[in-house]
């Protein structure tokens, strides 16, 4: 059951898209207090109390002994202390003494204080205008699967996404591209996707390619003829330069934010000076959306949107008042405060929450000021370009994930967790994300795998690698400045090569599994405690995931470890899978198990009754053939399994047959 409750009157989300009458009945749970400028809710935690939720936001499963702050932001680097995230995810479940979810309709700032101030108590803080919906179910999957009713279907990307991609900040040319497309065919390495980030554009423009693209549709068509999809970036802002079209039309069409005189609102981000569109009118996103007609005509089908928290690096005003300071301050002996506002003037200048309440969207003839509406900018961006995919050919899928999101805006792309490090920290924290994510509709996500900043170890690689075959979101990437991470450039190749193929043995697997999820409001990633209720060991179990219906995954995290403790709730298959069509098995009972997982084996629990379609395909996605499959079973003689398949674009429930 799912109450709605109204404070102040809030700007319409979109997020929610049943329409549920509001109660005037107290609300349950909180002590509620309303000041001056907030409204602050309690709730008094028990100590075995567990806080699942709030989507992409640091920490364990459990979200229990942080303050997390949603409102979305540039993190970079993700790390411990951080208590923002690129997204704002405002879904929990308070499991425990009383079970319940809790939704916080707000487009802008809130904040989630789970015992850390006060190690008994949870605090809410939220503006004053919010819609709150309680969620009431007999556990926690039913709490789930009656919220993501609510919110409407997650988005179900094309087969191909289900392939492995290649990215790295720093391919600056086709060359490059052909590189990396030869390179991993030579160390025999499936590969569907290679990313194109920032360089590969022309001054950073949005929607254009530089000059060593001379043939850009023949170069993606040759590649595709490969099995390789381009991936193009997106970036949230448009450069101001008076030579490109993009910015004279969006201009022309009024279709960007604007200062408080309806002027054009001037940010810098990677093309220097740039005007933010304004995603959140219907005009912008149109007028944005229409832009990928550019990339559509040269045959893409994949995009990544990226900067739009929206990340600012300065506004055109407040850098220029910084730099008149500094200037001013040029050859003179500061006092030590002056010195500080010099500096601080400076380092203000990224992000800086004053520039968000200083531009404002065009909301139906209204002015909206944009940090009343700041988390919902990821969102529109991203829903613009899916309404003109539905335009552009309403038959086919496209792939486009993002970096900033909303709950709403799991029923338009993927995402991906932004700026990561390679850091063993991170490939945990990657297995506590994605619970949290699906719980929140965020069923196409995962992390970028080795980490984006800092350099990367050949085992941290292969551990990661370990994990990330059974996520959706399968994508290496990194930074300019750190050392190359590529499977097809690291020293040992043919463990890469085998282990990438056991994606692909999977991804029947997978692919099933996701379409369950999205159609049934259930979880890719489920938590051990949402499903093994009576059994007390699995409740503080962070580190262990159940993956669809009948795997269940322990990932290898920390460094010169030959293997891990691994508790099993129920007797379970274990599958050591050495390549797409290589893997040893053997029964093992419940309880607790020292498990080695050697470099160059991938190992998983199967759970007893199951019966795991696998593929052998080695080369791509193209080359996964349902009618050769076999299986992998438990104490399941089936011949015969059900399984969703992508067929010319359409999603069929076919039965296949099992060797
Ligand atoms: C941002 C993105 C990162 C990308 C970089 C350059 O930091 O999060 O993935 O590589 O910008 O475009």
């Amino acid at each position: 059951m799912i109450k709605k409750y109204c404070f102040g009157n809030v700007f319409k989300t979109e997020s929610v898209v049943k329409n549920i009458n509001v109660s005037t009945d107290k609300v349950p749970y909180f002590n509620i207090e309303t000041k001056d400028d907030e409204i602050v809710l309690n709730y008094n935690l028990d100590s075995n109390d567990a806080i699942y939720g709030l989507g992409e936001v640091i920490r364990g499963i459990n979200k229990r002994g942080w303050i997390y702050k949603s409102l979305c932001e540039d993190a970079f680097p993700v790390h411990e202390s951080r208590t923002g995230s690129y997204a704002a995810h405002n879904f929990l479940i308070v499991s425990g003494v009383k079970t319940f979810g809790v939704y916080f309709d707000t487009p802008t700032a809130i904040t989630y204080d789970i015992a850390f101030t006060d190690i008994d108590l949870m605090t809410i803080k939220a503006c004053k205008d919010f819609d709150l919906y309680i969620v009431e179910g007999k556990d926690e999957l039913d709490i789930v699967k009656q919220f993501r009713e609510i919110i409407g279907q997650s988005y179900i990307p094309p087969f191909f996404a289900f392939g492995f991609a290649q990215s790295r900040w720093g391919y600056k040319c086709k060359e490059d591209l052909l590189r990396i497309a030869n390179d991993y065919e030579k160390c025999n390495m499936p590969l569907d996707m290679i990313n194109i980030d920032i360089d590969c554009m022309d001054d950073y423009k949005d929607f254009t390619f530089n000059d060593t693209f001379d043939d850009a549709k023949a170069i993606f068509e040759g590649l595709k003829e490969r099995g390789i999809r381009v991936v193009p970036i997106v970036d949230a802002a448009i450069k101001k330069d008076d030579t490109y079209d993009v910015y004279n039309d969006c201009l022309a069409n009024k279709a960007c934010c604007v200062d408080k005189d309806g002027n054009p609102y001037v940010v810098g981000v990677w093309p220097g000076d740039s005007l933010l569109p304004d995603y959140l009118s219907a005009n912008g996103r149109e007028w944005f959306g229409a832009q990928y007609k550019r990339l559509l005509d040269l045959g893409i089908e994949a995009f990544w949107n990226d900067m739009n928290e929206p990340s600012l690096f300065y506004s055109r005003h407040r850098i220029n008042e910084a730099f008149t300071l500094a200037g001013e301050s040029a050859n003179k002996n500061l006092s030590l405060q002056e010195f500080w506002n010099v500096t601080g003037a400076i380092s203000a200048l990224p992000n800086n929450i004053e520039d968000y309440k200083e531009f404002y969207h065009n909301v139906d003839g209204k002015l909206v000021c944009h940090y009343d509406v700041h988390n919902l900018y990821g969102y529109n961006m991203v829903r613009s370009a899916s309404e003109y995919f539905k335009k552009y050919n309403p038959k086919k899928r496209y792939l486009i994930y993002s970096r900033s999101s909303f709950i709403g805006s799991h029923r338009y792309g993927g995402i991906w967790t932004g700026d990561n490090a390679s850091w063993w920290s991170q490939l945990l924290l990657e297995v506590s994300q994605l619970p949290g994510l699906n719980m929140c509709g965020f069923i196409y996500s995962g992390a970028d795998l080795g980490g984006f900043g800092e350099s990367s170890t050949e085992d941290l690689m292969i551990r990661w690698l370990q994990f990330g075959i059974f996520v959706p979101l399968f994508r290496n990437h990194s930074s300019f400045y750190t050392r190359l991470q590529e499977f097809c450039y690291l020293k040992r190749k043919e463990i890469y090569a085998n282990l990438l193929t056991v994606r692909y043995a999977l991804v029947p697997y997978l692919y099933n599994a996701y379409i369950n999820a999205v159609y049934n409001n259930s979880m890719l990633f489920t938590p051990l405690s949402f499903i093994y209720k009576n059994d007390s060991r699995v409740t503080d179990i962070q580190d262990q995931l159940m993956f669809g219906n009948d795997i269940m995954l322990a990932p290898i995290y920390t460094q010169n470890t030959k293997g891990r403790y691994v508790y099993l709730p129920e007797r379970m298959l274990e599958v050591r899978m050495t390549s797409s069509s290589k893997y040893e098995t053997r029964v093992l009972e419940k309880g607790d198990h020292f498990i080695e997982v050697p470099f160059d084996e991938i190992v998983f629990f199967v759970k007893e009754g199951s019966v795991i379609p696998v593929s052998h395909a080695k080369k791509n996605i193209a080359d996964i053939n349902y009618n050769d499959l076999y299986a992998i079973r438990f104490n399941n003689n089936d011949n015969e399994v059900e399984l969703y398949q992508e067929i010319d674009d359409e999603i069929v429930l076919k039965k296949v047959s099992l060797k």
